[in-house]
């Protein structure tokens, strides 16, 4: 005969204390490591900034550096229905601490975004947020590097990354993508160190004012008269690869932070 102990009742009690206690130790765990786990999602969004900007050295920078290097950035808000960079004056206008801003979490916020028409919406991300932040590199006053984030949908999964261009607006210095999950060797490629060394120089722009970059099938023919638009697809990826040339035609587009680009001279 069972013993008193081995009863249905004293089962469920030893089970159910037992997730109790494992809940309050993880959720504990949870809550006491939250600070931790945003300073650790900061430093990997400004090393991937850094990243961009062409100023992170694989390898070589320490963790500790990349506050410090990330110092010599100017943050600054862009509103994207106007299209231009906010002054100090009316980033408090907007009411909103940009210091907490979390450009993704607003763009699912019907008050903090807009939805895109299917014409508008070539980077399939469905809703834009109303201000985004823009990161200007400079030195002795001039600009350097712009650095904006950019994402869009894939194959699998959207891609989530930066690209940073050239004081003219208009030639890349670099690109990345810190957030998908697109298959290793295949779309995951878009990390690929060789793949985005193909970026730096390309220009974006054609002579109409248009994006004229493309990601095409192959490898690009470096005497072809469009090269300088033209980035290599990744092979066996040609989806995910469409996937970035689309939201670069969109982000760096006249519906996104093209005019902001092309008034960077007037407007930092
Ligand atoms: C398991 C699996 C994973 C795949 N992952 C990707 C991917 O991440 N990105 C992508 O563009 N294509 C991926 N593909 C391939 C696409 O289905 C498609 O064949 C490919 O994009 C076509 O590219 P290609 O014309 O360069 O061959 C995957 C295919 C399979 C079977």
């Amino acid at each position: 005969m069972a013993s008193e102990k081995d009863s249905m009742k004293n089962i469920l009690i030893v089970a159910l204390s037992v997730c109790f206690v494992c809940s309050v130790i993880v959720s504990g765990a949870a809550v006491s490591l939250k600070p931790e786990r945003m300073a650790n999602k900061a430093l990997d969004r400004n090393k991937n900034i850094l990243i961009a900007a062409g100023l992170y050295e694989r390898d070589v920078t320490q963790d500790e550096e990349i506050d410090g290097l990330f110092e010599s950035f100017e943050i600054r808000v862009v509103d994207m229905q106007a299209q231009r960079l906010l002054s100090e004056s009316e980033v408090t206008e907007t009411g909103i601490d940009f210091s907490r801003y979390d450009q993704r979490k607003a763009a699912k916020d019907p008050a903090l975004s807009v939805s895109l028409s299917s014409e508008e919406d070539i980077a399939s991300i469905s809703r834009r947020a109303n201000y985004s932040i823009a990161y200007l590199l400079k030195r002795d006053d001039k600009l350097e590097r712009i650095v904006l984030p950019i994402h869009g949908y894939g194959l699998w999964s959207t891609l989530y990354g930066f690209i940073a261009l050239g004081p003219d607006g208009n030639t890349v210095s670099g690109i990345t993508f810190y957030e998908h999950q697109e298959t290793a060797g295949l779309g995951g490629e878009i990390d690929n160190p060789k793949w985005k060394g193909i970026w730096p120089g390309k220009e974006i722009y054609g002579t109409d004012g248009n994006v004229a970059l493309q990601i095409i099938k192959g490898s690009v023919d470096s005497n072809a008269p469009g090269a300088k638009h033209q980035v290599d697809g990744l092979s066996g990826a040609t989806l995910t690869s469409r996937g970035v040339h689309n939201l670069i035609g969109y982000w760096l587009g006249d519906k996104a932070f093209g005019p902001v680009l092309k008034n960077l001279e007037g407007g930092t």
